[in-house]
């Protein structure tokens, strides 16, 4: 097989089209080794990966922590479940994870994926009110454009049409409340600031579907589908208090905003409040390994494990594999012996104004919205009134143009346009003000193109 293509098929992937990976002229690069913040192709080409691989790869590449962790934990104990059985690699992490969470999120469950640890959040949240003498709480509520994963319980908290519609009808009872886009807030007349009107939305679907049917709320810290729409001071704390209103579970799925994203171990932690599920993958590892899982609060353990039958009624084979959780550990070793949180916090304010200077000097940039190291430009066609791209332009803007512009200049951001289109960057957390300020460049560079593209 040695020589073979991607364009021969084989390997199919994942939301990428097939126009540009099948056929002739193939436009995805083959990725072959990493080093610090940059990965190579097989071409030898070097890329600034600007979006950690896909938000993950946290403390860079290359690193000899994790694979020594992974091959001293393979040589001893290569594979136990968390199921029947327990391992010491999935109980020290459980407590790491624990003593660096906020509050008394004191139990974690392990599985592999994020869509993964959104299902056991949904299973979590039914079992804890059936526990409660609440059957009846199934519903869910969650917030429009969120990606919350792709398997079919979790595809129903996510509120991305695209990805749901193919495969509808989705479980029952999943609602999705308006988001916090302060840029185009499509709920109050009075925003920019927020009034709050967004969360209070949430608030009527809960009281119009009757409040003994709804089991949880699920909200990013900050939501990346639609480009990094960071919450509005105190908007996490009202869905708090509408959740104990309500007896409704509130889950803060960090899969993305965990391990250092926003610049602290938790979103949670960052924005001040305190949820019943905190659900977590990507950053866990750093990528090194596959691993998922959540943490939740005491009240919901002590609520299923009454009784000498209780159990909580799911798990996963791979669920916490003790390989992946000594890359966590190691991963967790890393992130404190570099201060690796302490890089974002110290960088995250000049990157925020890099980014801003950017949109000073390139009208089609209509917003810059993030925090830590996870931000989003939006592109306008018309800044002054906040013109949209047709349907067409962004097409060409961001399939046409930039994703390939992006690459050639030798940097791995995301055209995206699950909402209005947006780059989005997401660097490792090791990065400085230098490959900060290189990433900067080149958006500096293929922005005022695109400019001159669209204004032709
Ligand atoms: C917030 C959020 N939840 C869940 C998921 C699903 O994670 P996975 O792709 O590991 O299944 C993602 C993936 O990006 C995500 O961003």
């Amino acid at each position: 097989m040695r020589g073979a293509q991607l364009s021969d098929g084989h390997l199919w992937l994942h939301f990428t089209r097939t126009s540009d990976w099948r056929g002739d002229a193939p436009n995805v690069p083959v990725l072959e080794r990493g080093e610090g913040c940059y990965v190579w192709d097989a071409n030898g080409t070097r890329y600034l990966d600007g979006l950690s691989a896909l938000f993950c790869v946290q403390v860079g590449y290359g690193r000899p922590e994790m694979p020594a962790a992974a091959e001293a934990q393979m040589r001893k104990l290569p594979f136990a479940t968390n199921w029947g059985t327990a391992h010491q690699p999935a109980i020290d992490l459980a407590a790491a994870l624990t003593e660096r969470f906020p509050g008394d999120l004191d139990h974690a469950f392990f599985v592999n994926s994020g869509s993964e640890a959104v299902e056991s959040a949904l299973k979590l949240a039914r079992q804890y009110h059936a526990a409660n003498g609440q059957p009846n709480r199934y519903k869910v509520v969650s917030r429009n454009f969120a990606y919350h994963g792709t398997t079919l319980g979790a595809l129903g908290v996510t509120g991305l049409a695209g990805a749901r519609t193919p495969f509808e009808p989705l479980a029952p009872g999943m609602f999705h409340a308006p988001n916090t886009n302060e840029y185009r807030c499509q709920t109050s007349l009075h925003c920019p600031p927020c009034d709050l009107t967004c969360a209070m939305a949430i608030e009527r679907i809960i009281v119009a579907e009757g409040p003994e049917t709804v089991s949880a709320v699920f909200v990013e810290p900050v939501q990346n589908a639609g480009g990094c729409f960071t919450p509005p001071p105190g908007y996490l704390q009202r869905i708090r208090e509408i959740c104990d209103r309500y007896g409704v579970l509130m889950v803060s799925d960090e899969v993305i905003c965990g391990f250092g994203r926003l610049g602290r171990w938790t979103g949670a932690e960052r924005y001040g409040y305190l949820p019943d599920i905190i659900t977590f993958a990507k950053g866990v590892t750093s990528a090194y390994a596959p691993l998922a899982g959540m943490l939740f609060r005491r009240h919901i353990g002590d609520a299923l494990a009454t009784g000498r039958a209780s159990m909580f009624v799911h798990g996963a084979t791979w669920g916490g594999h003790p390989v992946s959780c000594a890359v966590a550990l190691a991963n967790i070793g890393v992130f404190e012996s570099e201060d690796v949180l302490g890089n974002v916090q110290r960088n995250e304010v000049w990157l925020g104004e890099q980014l801003h200077e950017l949109m000073a000097r390139h009208e089609i940039v209509g917003d810059v919205r993030g925090t830590g190291y996870f931000w989003a430009l939006e592109l306008v066609a018309d800044r002054e009134r906040k013109v949209m791209f047709t349907n067409e332009q962004a097409e060409d803007l961001l399939r046409g143009f930039l994703s390939a512009r992006l690459l050639e200049l030798g940097l791995i951001a995301r055209a995206d346009d699950r909402d209005e289109p947006v780059i989005q960057i997401s660097p490792p957390l090791v990065a400085d003000r230098e490959v900060l300020g290189e990433l900067v460049g080149i958006l500096d560079q293929v922005l005022g193109e695109a400019q001159k593209r669209m204004r032709h």
